[in-house]
């Protein structure tokens, strides 16, 4: 897309707040816009996900999604920080591997993070769909009111922010899992440092669905 058009389309959406709506098999690469003045979004899909992803307005999308594919997306900041602490309320009704995350990256090491609030129970976060593989546990620690199980893998030569390429992946998992509450991002950058990991420079942080060959729809806000 030409940045003029760009230009178009974002000047567009924040003069009328219309919702942008992505019904994207075929979205390959990351997108990233900026959607009104607050939040910062990105969707990503391997192509093969029957995925409708929608910005609706403020901090606020929606996604449906059917069987096949794997995608990720949703609304935060870009660049985040660590001492963001999320507002957040979610509709989130998945089929199968699916997770209402706090998602993002840093660089520096290359590192992909998830803070996982909700996820179905068929797919226990951080691992893979070989039930063997649940990632190295890391320990647990408490916040806002829950309990957190942190997991670490590697991706060797995985989709990333900087192209195919291998990574390590970070993920606190909360027991009780929830759909509305405040989460505290510079615990778990705490946490997950006291564990011994290096974290990087913080990129972009989106309060995300992902999903992956599972079905469900999810309207998720931030404030
Ligand atoms: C979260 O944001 C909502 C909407 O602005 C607000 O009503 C609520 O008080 C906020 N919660 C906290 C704990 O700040
Ligand atoms: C998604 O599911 C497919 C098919 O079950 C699996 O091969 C793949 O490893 C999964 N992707 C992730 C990121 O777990
Ligand atoms: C963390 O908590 C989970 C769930 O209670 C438990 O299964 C696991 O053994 C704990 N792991 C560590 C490293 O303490
Ligand atoms: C979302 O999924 C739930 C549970 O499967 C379903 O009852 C509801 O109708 C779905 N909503 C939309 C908008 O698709």
């Amino acid at each position: 897309m030409s940045s003029a058009l760009l230009i178009i389309l974002i000047a567009v959406a924040v003069v009328f707040g219309t919702p942008t709506e992505n019904t994207k098999n075929g979205l390959a690469p990351r997108e990233e816009l900026s959607s009104g003045a607050t939040f910062f979004n990105s969707f990503w899909s391997d192509g093969k996900s029957k995925v409708s992803y929608k910005n609706l307005a403020g901090g606020k999308y929606s996604v449906t999604w059917g069987e096949g594919g794997n995608f990720v997306g949703g609304k935060g900041w870009n660049p985040g920080t660590t001492s963001k602490v999320v507002n957040f309320t979610a509709s989130f009704n998945p089929e199968g591997y699916a997770y209402l995350t706090i998602y993002g990256w840093t660089t520096s090491p290359l590192i992909e993070f998830y803070i996982v609030e909700s996820y179905h129970p068929s797919h226990i976060p951080g691992t893979t769909t070989d039930p063997a593989d649940k990632g190295a546990e890391l320990g647990n620690f408490t916040s806002d009111d829950g309990l957190y199980s942190v997991r670490t893998k590697m991706r060797i030569n995985k989709p990333s922010i900087q192209g195919t390429t291998t990574f390590r992946q970070i993920f606190s998992v909360r027991e009780d899992v929830r759909e509305e509450g405040i989460l505290t991002f510079a615990n778990h950058w705490k946490a997950w440092k006291d564990m011994g990991i290096t974290m990087g420079k913080m990129n972009y942080m989106i309060m995300a669905t992902e999903g992956n060959d599972s079905s469900g729809n999810s309207t998720v806000e931030i404030f």
